[in-house]
Order: C-alpha cells, then structure tokens, then sequence
C-alpha cells in the first residue's frame, strides 16, 4: 500500500482563500478590515520568522497587521500594559503574544491577561475550558488544522480509533478535545506512556505532536491509518545540510499508512491559515457583539 500524500500546503491555500472572501465580505459589513496584532519578546531568530511570515499572510488576506517588537528585557508590568491597550483598542480584534517569552516572564499570565474574545491562538483558559467543555471557542490553529486534515480524509471519524502522541498545552491535549467533539475513541500518550508501538498498531488516526525525529516507525502502523505528523524537528542529513523531518519515520509510515502528512508541506501551512481564520471569526463575533 502506499499512502494518498495529505497536501497541506494546497489546503492552507484553499483555506486563506476562504479567509481572504470573508474579509472582503466583513469590510463591505462593517466598513473596516479586522486586524490582528503579534507581540514579540527578544531577537529569537525562529520567532522573527514566524512573527513576519504571520504578518505577511495577514495583510494578504485583506487584514490589518500589527506589529510589536520588544526588547528581551521588556519587564513583565511594560508587556501586560501592552496587552490591556491592545485589549482595549477597538481595531485589533486578534492578539498574539509569540511564545516563547524570555524566562523572566510569566507565559500564564500574559495568556491570562489577553481578552478572551480577541485570544486567536486559543490559549486563554477560557478557551481552553470552553473547548473541553465542548462549547464553541476559539481553538488553537495547530490541531484546528490538523482536525480539518483528518476530516476531509476520512469524513465521518465517530467511533474511530485515535491516537495523539504529546499531551502539550498547544497541541497534544486540544488535538484530544477536537477529535473527542468528533466522537472519535481518543488515547493519549506521552512520555511516561507504556508500549507506544502496541498504542500506534491500534490507532485509525495516529497525530504525533513529540519533537523526537522519526520517533514512530512504519512497521507500527495500522495498515490504512490516517498519520498527521505535527513534530518539526531540523535535523542535519548525511550530506551536512540542515533540514526539517517529523516525528514519524516517513519513508517507511507512507507504505503502511492511508493517508499522511508529509514534513514540510503537511501541517506547517495549516496553522498559519487556521490563525487567520481565527482573527477572520473574532472579528465577525465582536462584531456581531457591539
Ligand atoms: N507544524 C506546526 O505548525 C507546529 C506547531 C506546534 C508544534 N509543532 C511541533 O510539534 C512538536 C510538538 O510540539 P509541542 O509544543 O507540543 O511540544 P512539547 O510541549 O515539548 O510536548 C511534547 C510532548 O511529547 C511527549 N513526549 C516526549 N517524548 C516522548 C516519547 N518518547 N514518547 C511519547 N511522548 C513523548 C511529551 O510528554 P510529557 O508531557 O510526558 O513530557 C510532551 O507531552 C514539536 O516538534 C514542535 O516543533 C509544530
């Protein structure tokens, strides 16, 4: 068997598309475009990328993008007075505060301090509460994406077998929530899990959200298993080059699986678009609130 390739970066098209027609529907509404404004603490280089590339994807997609960069020594009193202003600004409907932050700031209660309503990557513990209690929130854009991915694979997933290797705040546990308000059979692993190759052999859906290469090996599989590869994990290849592999061993997954994200290409360009699709929706709800 060889696996149908999920092609993420097709879907993250198609889904900034449907962003974009929104957008343009919500300014011929309501007279304004919704905005989305990313925070970032200190000079990390991978959070730098993903600060512009967030930015770049907004203002294609029709919206406002804002932007502030702070020093790493920003103390935790100056970011959360930047928090309240962008919670009471009435333009910026989206806010997102770039993890990690410098370790002398408090991660939760910057989280906290963000306006639930404007909280586009899901982490407020409103949100959080909202999603396990199967009420509608805005949901973090890694599993939303992921969730998506599967769906459109596999349609109905009510009563399925599903596995999610990682138990994180961001990802493993509301990847969980999204596929129990699916009425998929949810397991959880971790990394205190016994017998991970026995839970994998199981699993109709595998999603591994680690950060350990090629941690899931192919033979593992359940022949026809739908395998969403979260992990990104730069490796250096034989050749000295640096380059990007999941968490599961791929070569060897696609001759087992039915369906399979590939790394890079899967679910990276899923969450960038889920964020946007989350400003688009914060936007319509505090709209429709005013
Ligand atoms: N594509 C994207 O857009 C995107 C977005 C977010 C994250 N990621 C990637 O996804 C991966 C996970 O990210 P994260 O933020 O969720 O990571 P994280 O916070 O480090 O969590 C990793 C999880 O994996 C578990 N784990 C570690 N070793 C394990 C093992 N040998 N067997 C089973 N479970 C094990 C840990 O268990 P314990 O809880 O027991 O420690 C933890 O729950 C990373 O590679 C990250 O770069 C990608």
């Amino acid at each position: 068997m060889s696996a149908i390739i999920i092609d993420g970066k097709a879907r993250g098209l198609a889904l900034r598309t449907d962003v974009a027609a929104g957008v343009a529907d919500f300014v011929a509404a309501h007279g304004r475009a919704p905005g989305l404004t990313v925070v970032l603490v200190g000079q990390d280089p991978a959070s730098a990328v993903y600060v512009r590339m967030k930015g770049a994807a907004t203002r294609e997609a029709g919206m406002v993008s804002g932007e502030h960069v702070l020093p790493s020594d920003t103390s935790e009193a100056a970011l959360l007075a930047l928090v309240a202003a962008l919670n009471a600004d009435p333009a910026v409907d989206g806010i997102l505060v770039q993890l990690p932050l410098p370790r002398h700031i408090d991660t939760d209660r910057v989280l906290a301090a963000i306006d639930p309503a404007k909280d586009v990557d899901g982490f407020h513990p409103v949100n959080v509460g909202r999603l396990s209690a199967g009420l509608d929130a805005l949901v973090p854009c890694t599993p939303a994406g992921c969730l998506l991915l599967i769906t459109e694979a596999l349609g109905d997933i009510a009563g399925k077998e599903a596995l999610v290797i990682g138990r994180s705040n961001i990802v493993g546990k509301p990847m969980a929530a999204l596929l129990l308000g699916q009425s998929a059979t949810v397991t959880i692993a971790h990394s205190r899990t016994r017998d991970l190759a026995a839970h994998v052999g199981g699993a109709e859906i595998v999603v591994a959200a680690v950060g350990v290469p090629g941690l899931v090996k192919g033979e593992w599989i359940r022949p026809g298993a739908c395998v969403i590869d979260v992990g990104t994990n730069r490796v250096t290849g034989a050749d000295g080059k640096a380059r990007l592999v999941g968490d599961v061993d791929f070569d060897s997954a696609r001759t087992r699986a039915g369906w399979i994200t590939p790394v890079p290409g899967g679910v990276g360009p899923m969450t960038i678009a889920g964020l946007l699709a989350n400003t688009l929706k914060a936007a319509r709800a505090r709209a429709s609130a005013a």
